[in-house]
């Protein structure tokens, strides 16, 4: 049995959908009662002790995933590894994200903590860390197809080594269900370097309409965003500043290799999920 952490959300449904093509028994902790593609469905706070003794008990494998900008995740992913050896659970998949150890982004800081905390633990364990998602523009979809414009708080010639999600769970799936993957660190990026001008370009062909990337200041982002609780919106606003000046881009290499095929092309991409 394979438990699934953050099951409902972008990542953990796909990744469900993929244990299941393969048909891998898989857990789902969810915290609302909601369909998933998985053999069981625990409910309970992922931040809880009790739901996490609950969840993991009978379990071989955890993938753990962490909801996303959880201001505590270090401390979080530190817990879930010491319950996962106190429940002798047999391997532990991380999903952390690409250049954890940058210190700007305070997010990925955590994730490098959990890391370490999992690389020290004595646990066999195995460390896959994404790009950014090419799944991530779908929200921005209606707005581009409304008023012609993609809008990014960061310069829209900085550079991305976007990943289709479904690659990325497939890639978990093998490193989840074949051996030899056992004390791996794997980035998982996409097979192009593209602007979100770029991007922009190779939506406005799909869809057959002009679009426009365009650069929101980060101020103005910021303003437009003052709803969000604090910790999300400051990391995410390190986040863009970080992009702004140095891009995400890293070899699609290791992901190639796990998929033993090219990874998908932003095009691969539309083609699949937009009509
Ligand atoms: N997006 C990217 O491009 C990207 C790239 C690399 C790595 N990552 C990492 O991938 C991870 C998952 O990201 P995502 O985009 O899939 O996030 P997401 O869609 O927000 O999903 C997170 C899930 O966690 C659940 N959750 C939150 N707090 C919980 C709690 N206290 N107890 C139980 N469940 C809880 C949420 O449940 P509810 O539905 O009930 O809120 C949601 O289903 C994050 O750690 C992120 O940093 C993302």
């Amino acid at each position: 049995m394979i438990l699934v952490t953050g099951a409902s959300g972008k990542t953990g449904r796909v990744v469900l959908a993929a244990l299941q093509a393969h048909g891998a028994a898989a857990r789902a902790l969810v915290r609302t009662p909601q369909q998933v593609p998985a053999s069981e469905v625990i409910l309970g706070d992922l931040a809880d002790s009790s739901t996490m003794a609950a969840a993991l008990q009978g379990v071989d494998a955890l993938y753990l995933i962490m909801p996303n900008m959880h201001p505590h995740e270090a401390e979080l992913g530190a817990a879930w590894i010491a319950a996962a050896k106190a429940a002798s659970v047999r391997r532990v998949v991380y999903h952390s994200v690409l250049y954890p150890q940058i210190e700007a982004m305070p997010h990925h800081w955590q994730k490098l903590r959990v890391e370490e905390t999992l690389i020290q633990s004595g646990l066999d364990f195995t460390i896959l860390q994404p790009a950014s998602y090419m799944q991530n523009i779908l929200p921005y979809l209606p707005s581009i197809r409304a008023h012609g414009e993609y809008r990014v708080p960061y310069a829209v010639d900085a550079l991305f080594s976007p990943v289709d999600l479904e690659d990325v769970a497939a890639a978990a799936a093998r490193v989840l269900l074949e051996p030899g993957h056992s004390g791996a660190v794997y980035q998982l990026a996409g097979p192009e370097v593209l602007s979100s001008a770029e991007m922009a370009a190779q939506v406005a062909a799909h869809i057959r309409q002009p679009v426009a990337a365009v650069h929101q200041p980060l101020d103005s982002w910021r303003f437009s965003n003052a709803h969000l609780p604090a910790y999300t919106r400051d990391t995410l606003a390190a986040m863009f500043a970080y992009y702004n000046t140095h891009g995400f881009v890293a070899s699609s290499f290791p992901l190639a290799a796990l998929l033993k095929r090219a990874p998908s092309s932003f095009a691969d991409f539309m083609t699949r999920e937009i009509i």
